[in-house]
């Protein structure tokens, strides 16, 4: 057939170069054991099913529930039939949790970080972002003509002198994840915060994978360094340890009401199903009445990390349940992800370009759902295979 012969030969470039990943197919919902397409059972350490909520009772009835209350869909964007009242209450209910004036909730925490960051950012602006920020943040920058300053990963002499230089802006924002995806390390928000207010600029955190998992009920990071009311912007998921789908950004009404008006990715796109709506809302009863889940959640990483490394594993700068194995190699990083599913374990490899060249790792996620026997599992496992290819 012609018409594809460029798309024929980039996938074929991807396949030559190592980057192309086919899906995997699993038999049933995510769990701490999952069964692959043709019936293989292995220990999931790759999920972001931090506290197992997708598989939580309450949950599960309160999207049955709001299923014969509501139907399956919103049938309309936000601004036209699509803002249902519990929709409203989920907002409500967000902002309380959040300790914020509001919040606005968007399809997924990807579109929340496109939406927000292409509606504050004008060419007038200049938006200063962590290296090693999202593929969303990055990606909501790039939708507007802003000018843009790269700070490297954490490194507060390099955003200060950057927000030094950005003094004719009519508004520098600063972008930092909360919790990065990669490494599992915290940003240092308590510094970005005071530098900000030194040079009167707005702090964003994205706190996808610290949504359910820092802070006091997993509030986020925002509340884990005690920074309320300094912290403006804060952008928040539903599709984690929440365990539906979903974003959210939490801030002031203002802001709520300018992004309800010009939010592209809010306004021509349909809303959460009101029995998602009806998760979220549930999930957040959980957090905050069931905080041995979080407890357990971090037990669990920190334990597990310790083993991993008296074991002489480098787990890199690691501080959360986000616990990658550097192995090197792109190649190499791959073959142990593999040999790791054999023995069992679900542990994602991930290489270049996501990361550096030399710094192929898997990433294991340790969740509160793991049992002893479960980590001591993994940890027979990844001894013999890590001893396989000599990483310990
Ligand atoms: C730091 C960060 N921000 C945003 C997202 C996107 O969140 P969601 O899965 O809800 O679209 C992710 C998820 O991969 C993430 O890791």
């Amino acid at each position: 057939m012609a018409g594809f012969d460029v798309i024929e030969q980039q996938l074929k470039e991807l396949k030559e170069s190592g980057r192309y990943r086919p899906l995997t197919v699993w038999e049933g919902g995510s769990d701490s054991w999952m069964t692959l397409q043709g019936g293989k059972r292995v220990l999931q350490m790759s999920s972001n099913n931090y506290l197992g909520l997708t598989q939580h009772p309450a949950l599960k009835q309160a999207a049955a529930d709001a299923i014969a209350k509501y139907g399956v869909g919103a049938g309309s964007v936000r601004t036209i039939t699509g803002t249902l009242d519990i929709h409203d209450e989920l907002e409500r209910r967000l902002a309380e949790f959040k300790g914020t004036e509001a919040t606005l909730v968007f399809q997924s925490g990807f579109t929340t970080n496109q939406g927000v960051l292409a509606s504050i950012l004008g060419p007038d602006d200049v938006v200063i972002s962590d290296e090693l920020n999202h593929a969303s943040i990055i990606d909501g920058i790039r939708l507007t003509k802003t000018n843009k300053r790269i700070y490297a990963h954490k490194d507060m002499d390099q955003l200060e002198a950057a927000l030094k230089e950005s003094g004719g802006f009519r508004q520098r924002v600063v972008v930092t994840d909360g919790v990065f995806s990669m490494d599992g390390d915290i940003a240092p928000l308590p510094h970005i915060v005071e530098l900000a207010e030194r040079y009167d600029a707005i702090v964003y955190v994205d706190d996808a994978h610290a949504s359910g998992v820092l802070g006091k009920h997993g509030k986020g990071s925002t509340d884990h360094f005690g920074l309320h009311g300094r912290v403006h912007i804060q952008v928040g998921t539903l599709s984690k340890a929440i365990g539906a789908v979903g974003g959210y950004v939490a801030s002031s009404h203002s802001l709520k009401d300018y992004l309800t008006n010009v939010a592209r990715s809010f306004l021509f796109s349909t809303s959460l199903p009101p029995s998602v709506a009806a998760t979220c809302l549930a999930a957040i009863q959980v957090l905050k009445t069931e905080p041995e889940l979080t407890e357990r959640l971090w037990r669990n990483a920190n334990s597990f990390r310790s083993m991993l490394l008296a074991e002489g594993f480098n787990t890199g700068v690691s501080e959360t349940p986000i616990i990658p194995i550097i192995v090197g190699d792109p190649a190499r990083t791959n073959q142990f992800s593999r040999r790791l599913m054999e023995e069992g374990i679900c542990a994602q490899g991930i290489v270049y370009p996501t990361v550096a060249m030399d710094k192929g790792r898997v990433r294991l996620i340790v969740t509160a759902q793991h049992t002893d026997q479960d980590l001591a599992f993994a940890r027979e496992v990844l001894t013999k295979v890590g001893k396989e290819f000599g990483l310990i």
